[in-house]
């Protein structure tokens, strides 16, 4: 087979900013030990994150151009939503500036004091709104899915057991509605199958829950379901799309991921009433119900990357270029997780750094160490992001995994530019053993990972 090869040529560049290391040291310290407190153009690759950060195409900057951006009954709205309804089959489309303003909508009518919201993981946008509307976020995933080193096909995948179990336990009044990551990005990018979606949509039809996909990065994981799953070789992208949609009653959507644009979102539903409810804190929150916080631009780019995300070229080349990174790491005998999502490696920073305790926070320390070597920005998602830390009695809670994540931005770097990463990454593994943790100066009440500020030990 011939290489896979990204299928666009380059357009339109923007020039990389290189640092010495002596520099990057001055910038680390500058920012806390914390990469999020860095300017963006102290960074030479940022794998910080692959939401908001994708190229766009010729096309959807086009349709930047042709945006329109009356206040109300916007073209570019109009075709964004058929766009939408095509796709998902869903009667009521609302559009929202991005996908934790869908979350927050959702929850605010849905949750409230009592309530508890299963999800494969809940991811921490969604976990926090769920949260803040008084509900309890119960992330269910299935038992492989939290073992870096098995390889399974749809690590992804809710509990269905356990959800079951939990539904008979609560009763089904407790529970406002379940939802679906696809992909699972807590949980390290993995699929879910068509096989769990349709049976976790009917044991909530079963027991009268609405079930809801959080749609972020609805396209990956269709494309997974093609080449993992038996009966979807010969099925289109957008086939499998619509019918992963078909099996719920509404979902969230993100457009910077899987919209290719670098804002946008949606919330998307089947019942009149909700979609009532949701327009009404729509127009005080976020917009007018036909542009919803965003320009018209907008919606035209968000239109036009719907479709383009379904390509089957886009998304052989998407999922392929992830795995090179995978395949290049694992030559090194660097620890993954396994086996490589749709959006991003995972490091497995337990099994990198074994004699760091995750109180010292060792996927933290792995991400200074990554931009220090060469410029690249990566993301702690272990004990910093998920783990807690009693103010009062200073007693620590762990994360489940400890992970950083390479998060690849879509349509954005080349071959060339992981092959640097990898060396980088390569030369960090190799003095892995002279690396110590961090510990925290300063931590706000809430999502502390944005701005924390660490200290080397
Ligand atoms: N759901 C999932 C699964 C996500 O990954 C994200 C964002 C959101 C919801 C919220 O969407 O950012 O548009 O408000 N994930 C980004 C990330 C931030 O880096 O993984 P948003």
């Amino acid at each position: 087979m011939k290489t896979i090869i990204e299928p666009f040529k380059i357009k339109s560049v923007e020039p990389l900013r290189f640092t010495t290391r002596k520099e990057r040291e001055a910038i680390l310290t500058k920012a806390g030990f914390n990469l999020f407190n860095i300017h963006a153009d102290d960074v030479l690759i940022d794998l910080l994150t692959d939401s908001g950060t994708s190229a766009m195409s010729a096309k959807q900057w086009g349709g930047m151009i042709e945006g329109d951006e009356a206040y109300a009954g916007s073209k570019s709205f109009y075709r964004l939503e058929k766009t939408v309804k095509d796709l998902t089959g869903f009667r009521h489309i609302i559009p929202t500036h991005q996908g934790r303003a869908a979350e927050k909508i959702l929850f605010n009518i849905m949750g409230g004091e009592g309530k508890v919201v299963p999800n494969n993981t809940h991811f921490d946008t969604t976990r926090a709104n769920v949260e803040i509307s008084g509900s309890e976020a119960l992330d269910l995933p299935v038992p492989e899915g939290l073992d870096p080193c098995i390889k399974r096909d749809f690590k992804g995948n809710m509990d269905l057991d356990a959800l079951e179990s939990f539904i008979r336990k609560e009763g089904p009044k407790r529970i406002p509605l379940v939802m679906l990551t696809v992909t699972n990005n807590s949980n390290a990018g993995q699929p879910v199958s068509m096989e769990n979606i349709r049976q976790t949509s009917d044991l909530c039809r079963t027991h009268g829950i609405p079930f809801f996909l959080d749609a972020c990065r609805f396209a990956e994981n269709a494309f997974f379901i093609k080449i993992r799953e038996p009966g979807y070789r010969q099925t289109s992208i957008r086939k499998i799309a619509q019918e992963m949609f078909s099996y719920a009653d509404g979902c969230t959507m993100s457009g910077k991921k899987d919209g290719l644009v670098n804002m946008g979102g949606f919330l998307a539903v089947n019942d009149d009433k909700l979609a009532q409810k949701a327009r009404n804190i729509l127009v005080v929150t976020e917009g007018f119900p036909t542009y919803g916080g965003l320009a018209g631009h907008d919606l035209e780019a968000f239109a036009q990357g719907l479709d383009e995300v379904l390509q089957e070229d886009y998304l052989k080349y998407r999922i392929r270029s992830v795995v090179y990174l995978g395949e290049k790491l694992n030559k090194l005998g660097v620890p993954i997780f396994q086996p490589p999502g749709g959006h991003a490696i995972y490091l497995d920073a337990k099994a990198f750094l074994p004699h760091v305790p995750a109180r010292e926070y060792p996927g933290q320390a792995m991400t200074c160490e990554i931009y220090l070597v060469g410029g690249i920005r990566a993301c702690e998602i272990g004990s910093v992001m998920f783990g807690k830390t009693d103010p009062e009695s200073g007693d620590f809670k762990p994360a489940r995994l400890e992970m950083v994540r390479l998060a690849i931005p879509r349509r954005v770097y080349t071959q060339s530019h992981i092959d640097y990463v990898v060396e980088c990454i390569g030369e960090v593994f190799q003095r892995r053993e002279s690396l110590k943790g961090v510990r925290i100066v300063y931590e706000p009440p809430v999502l502390r990972h944005f701005t924390a500020i660490f200290e080397p030990l």
